[in-house]
């Protein structure tokens, strides 16, 4: 049976193409603006002594804030020296933002920083009397963790932090208690259940979740104890959990309250931290990112979820898994789907499966109708069903797959009441299908065809969907390979995120004891906490030290194994992109006689080509090596068409780099070491304007010993990266916009009242990252040479001759907003970026009556902020301020 790509686990939002200008809404959907920030302060030994007097080094920074007339309301204070010194204030004017920054003992100020609940991809409670389920074994083989138990390595004396929805630790298999003594051992609800993320938190010491589950089966990956009715276990059974519970029941966090929680856990003694959370992000540079980074740099591990976002295509990396030094996990699809099963009467067949991982919800034997009986049939239901056909509201529909689109089959069915419909395979692959608002199935062909040849032999056949014990698994057709939902990178700046797979596709993990103690979930949320667990291993096993912790990555990524694009021979490797250095082998890393350092090589783009690699091979086993080297590339991924990011999946070529080694043969006896000299030359021949990421492997091989450094580069420059989406493909008209008081576009010059509605909203879309955005205003007849769709320019005056023409020259009246570090915009949620405009400058001075223009700058990337070459410009037709 072929079991195509599980589609139903992808957001679809990302196909629909055009929107409607009518549903953008009129507000700034850019970044809090309730006026709260995260400010980072000076360490104490960063500042003139001077100055000590005046107390802790947030006090004296308060102090000047208070001088300069600056109000504010602290929320939180973070105090760990080293790692992160500052306060979440909240700012009674948001215009103070410029003078907090350029108050002495102020390191950085950034809005805080939402981000949503985790959600799995795909989540399905079960029970005990469910038949073939996968086990946890499925995993822990392809990964050797069931090696590592075999040899009593279970993670025992390590500590893991897990920052989520918090832990229902009454599971009989999650220890049943809290506190010394028991698995989860501690922890802190720094929020409460009724926390949405805009509301205040309501923190307590208990971080019990009897209402969400993320955050329990997000646990019993890691630590669910063995014995149980499913036969499961975590990968560090004996592993210590703390339990940092920082959502509610159903909400979003800010980021403060992860940075609190980070930092609490490293007070608290963890060795390792877990996060299955994230959000869009792109950068390195994001507070939580910037945090994590450091506490991993300090000697913890960081486990971070790569992201559900694969659909939505490259350059899209979350954060805070964007942290240099953390490891940001992608996830691989289980070895077995588990899909629901029907039973039929009146023909004799075994019960055939149909893909949905919850049992349809239908009540009692059902008689089977077939719109044709004819299993050849190639249209069938593509059109009006005949006018004699019967009511179908009391059957089960047979229809075969093929011509049209699922739903007009289904509305063609429904037109004579029919709803319940089975759609067999005409080889298509077996997968879920958008079937809309209908209840339809797909079922294997060879199945189908049985049932239609029955029922045009004469049977008379009922079929019965069993809501209990109906679970059957098949081979999944994706099984091992990256998720589909998994994120790409890279980074803008070029770094490897993701580092590594984990599996995350159906996983089956325990669950709140009030919600049915069991759940298969899927998402990188599920590969995460799995990496967590292998850490632990790898603590219990090599020791618990900086120098262990700091290795952790560089092993589990040297002894990855490299996971196809696909189960078709000859088909390239996955992008590094979206696998990272490949799927995880936990034994191997632990026990591998050969260390190779650094594992991820980073080639950066072509302007800054980084083509002469280092690495060390050192043979740490007893015995004498000799070690052959050999390079495996993946594919190429063509991450851009036409300045737009391409969907995921994305398309991979196999067109690759070349390298050359200054030896590709050596011999080492036991303890020393080698560096190999690569030098690479990216692929040729590929067009720059599609921003191809190349990327593969590099193995060292001896005997049956194997790993690898893992390369990804850009054979374009990334500075030719279109920053501003200027073409009409999502609104129909050409970006960017003003949108007037009634959100039609303005193309004439228009006063503005900047009373209720009448004030106009800038739209435009971020084709690419940005680390800088700005908004300033100039004047109506300012002469400028803008790079972007000029609209109303019939109104635009040169009022004076060029002169050389550079941003520098254009006197700018005052600034209006200023971003940095600005993520794409997508296909899905996050459409588009928009400013309702405000009759102030962003200092907060009212803007005087007067006609003006807007002009939007977006730092391209790599590009030097100082240099207005180095941004995409749009000027905005005449803005009258009659307020
Ligand atoms: C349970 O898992 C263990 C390995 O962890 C395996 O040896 C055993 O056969 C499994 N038992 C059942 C009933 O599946
Ligand atoms: C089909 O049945 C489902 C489940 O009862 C219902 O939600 C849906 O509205 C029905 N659709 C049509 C088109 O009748
Ligand atoms: C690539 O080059 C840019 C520009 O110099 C730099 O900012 C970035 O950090 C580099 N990336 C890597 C992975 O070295
Ligand atoms: C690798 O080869 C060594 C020596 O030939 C052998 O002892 C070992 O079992 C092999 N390991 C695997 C995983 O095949
Ligand atoms: C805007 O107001 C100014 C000043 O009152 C006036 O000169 C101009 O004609 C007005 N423009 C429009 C389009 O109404
Ligand atoms: C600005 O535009 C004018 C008119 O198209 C052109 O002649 C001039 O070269 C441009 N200047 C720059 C710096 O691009
Ligand atoms: C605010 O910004 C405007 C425009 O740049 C400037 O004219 C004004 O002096 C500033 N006001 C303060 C209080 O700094
Ligand atoms: C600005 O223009 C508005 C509308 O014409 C008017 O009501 C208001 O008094 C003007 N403000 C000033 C300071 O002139």
């Amino acid at each position: 049976m072929k079991v195509a790509l599980p589609l139903a686990l992808l957001a679809t939002s990302a196909l629909a193409a055009k929107s409607s200008l009518s549903s953008v809404q009129r507000v700034t959907n850019l970044a809090s603006t309730s006026g709260r920030f995260i400010v980072e302060v000076k360490e104490a030994s960063d500042i003139p002594s001077k100055r000590e007097a005046l107390g802790t080094p947030h006090e004296r920074v308060y102090h000047s804030l208070r001088e300069r007339k600056i109000s504010f309301d602290v929320t939180k204070e973070f105090n760990s020296p080293g790692l992160f010194l500052g306060a979440a204030i909240t700012l009674t004017n948001s215009d103070d933002v410029a003078n907090v920054l350029n108050t002495e003992g102020v390191v950085s100020i950034r809005p805080v920083k939402t981000y949503k609940a985790p959600k799995p991809v795909s989540s399905k409670i079960v029970s005990p009397g469910d038949k073939g389920l996968p086990d946890s074994e499925s995993t822990h083989v392809v990964t050797g963790v069931d090696k590592l138990h075999a040899m009593g390595i279970t993670g025992k004396g390590i500590k893991i932090g897990i920052l989520d929805t918090g832990t229902d630790y009454t599971h009989p298999f999650l220890g049943g208690g809290f506190g010394h003594g028991f698995k989860v051992a501690g922890g802190h609800d720094f929020v409460g259940d009724d926390y949405t993320g805009s509301n205040d938190p309501v923190p307590d010491s208990d971080p019990l979740d009897q209402c969400n589950g993320h955050g329990t089966h997000v646990a019993g990956i890691i630590g669910a104890n063995p014995g149980n009715p499913f036969n499961i276990s975590g990968v560090a059974p004996d592993a210590v959990i703390y339990s940092y519970r920082i959502f509610g029941c159903e909400s979003t966090v800010t980021d403060d309250i992860i940075i609190d929680a980070m930092l609490t856990g490293v007070k608290d003694g963890m060795d390792i931290l877990t996060l299955s959370l994230g959000g869009a992000s792109g950068w390195t540079e994001e507070t939580a990112s910037v945090v994590a980074s450091r506490i991993a740099a300090s000697g913890k591990i960081v486990t971070i979820a790569a992201g559900n976002d694969g659909d939505l295509g490259s350059w899209y990396a979350s954060g805070p898994a964007t942290g240099l030094e953390t490891i940001s996990v992608a996830s691989s699809d289980n070895t077995v789907i588990p899909l629901q099963s029907f039973t039929v009467e009146g023909v004799t067949h075994d019960p055939i499966p149909y893909y949905s991982v919850l049992p349809l919800p239908i009540d009692g034997p059902k008689k089977l109708y077939a719109i044709s009986k004819d299993s050849t049939v190639v249209d069938d239901a593509c059109n009006p069903l005949p006018a004699d056909t019967p009511d179908l509201s009391e059957f089960v529909v047979l229809v075969r797959r093929g011509t049209c689109a699922f739903v007009d089959k289904l509305a063609n069915i429904a037109a004579f009441g029919g709803n319940i419909s089975l759609i067999y395979d005409n080889g298509g692959g077996l997968a879920s299908i958008a079937v809309g608002d209908f209840t339809a199935v797909l079922i294997p062909a060879d199945d189908g065809t049985f049932l239609a040849d029955q029922l045009a032999a004469g049977a008379s056949i009922d079929v019965t969907f069993p809501q209990v014990g109906g679970a059957v698994t098949i081979p999944a057709a994706t099984g091992g390979l990256v998720s589909s939902f998994s994120t790409y990178g890279p980074s803008y700046d070029m770094y490897f995120k993701p580092a590594i797979t984990a599996p995350g596709g159906n996983i089956l993990s325990t669950y709140p004891t009030t919600m049915g103690s069991w759940a298969l979930d899927s998402g990188t949320s599920m590969a995460t906490p799995f990496l967590a667990g292998s850490s632990a291993l790898l603590l219990a096993a090599k020791g618990k030290s900086v120098a262990v912790a700091r290795s952790a990555r560089t092993l589990f990524e040297s002894t990855a194994q490299t996971i196809p694009s696909s189960l078709t021979d000859g088909d390239p490797l996955q992008t590094v992109a979206q696998q990272g250095a490949g799927l995880i082998q936990v034994h191997d890393a632990i026990f591998a006689s050969t260390i190779l350092s650094p594992a991820e090589l980073l080639l950066n783009d072509t302007t800054h080509f980084a083509g002469t690699q280092k690495f060390t091979v050192q043979n740490v086993g007893k015995k004498i090596k000799t070690y052959t080297l050999s390079h495996v590339p993946a594919g190429t991924a063509l991450t851009v068409d036409s300045g737009m990011v391409n969907s995921g999946p994305v398309p991979l070529t196999s067109d690759s780099a070349t390298v050359k080694f200054n030896q590709n043969k050596f011999t080492l006896l036991p303890g020393q070491s080698h560096t190999v000299v690569a030098t690479f030359t990216p692929p040729k021949g590929l067009d720059a304007s599609t921003l191809p990421v190349y990327s593969g492997f590099i193995h060292a091989t001896s005997g049956n010993e194997s790993v690898h450094a893992t390369y990804l580069g850009l054979a374009a420059s990334i500075k030719d990266a279109h920053v501003v989406d200027d073409t009409d493909f999502v609104f129909g008209v050409d970006l960017p916009v003003v949108l007037d008081s009634v959100g039609d576009v303005q193309d004439v010059p228009v006063n503005y009242t900047f009373v209720g509605d009448d004030a106009p909203t800038i739209l435009w879309r971020q084709a690419f990252g940005t680390a800088l955005l700005r908004l300033d205003l100039v004047s109506a007849d300012v002469a400028v040479n803008t790079t972007l769709n000029s609209r109303g320019l019939p109104w635009f005056s040169f009022s004076r001759p060029h002169n050389g023409g550079t941003f520098a020259k254009v006197p700018i009246l005052g600034s209006l907003l200023e971003f940095d570090y600005l993520v794409r915009n997508d296909l899905g949620d996050n459409l588009d970026d928009t400013v309702l405009m405000e009759n102030t400058f962003a200092n907060g001075t009212v803007i005087p009556n007067g006609s003006y223009r807007v002009l939007l700058r977006s730092l391209k990337v790599t590009g030097d902020p100082k240099n207005e070459a180095d941004y995409e410009s749009w000027l905005s037709p005449i803005i009258g301020v009659a307020a």
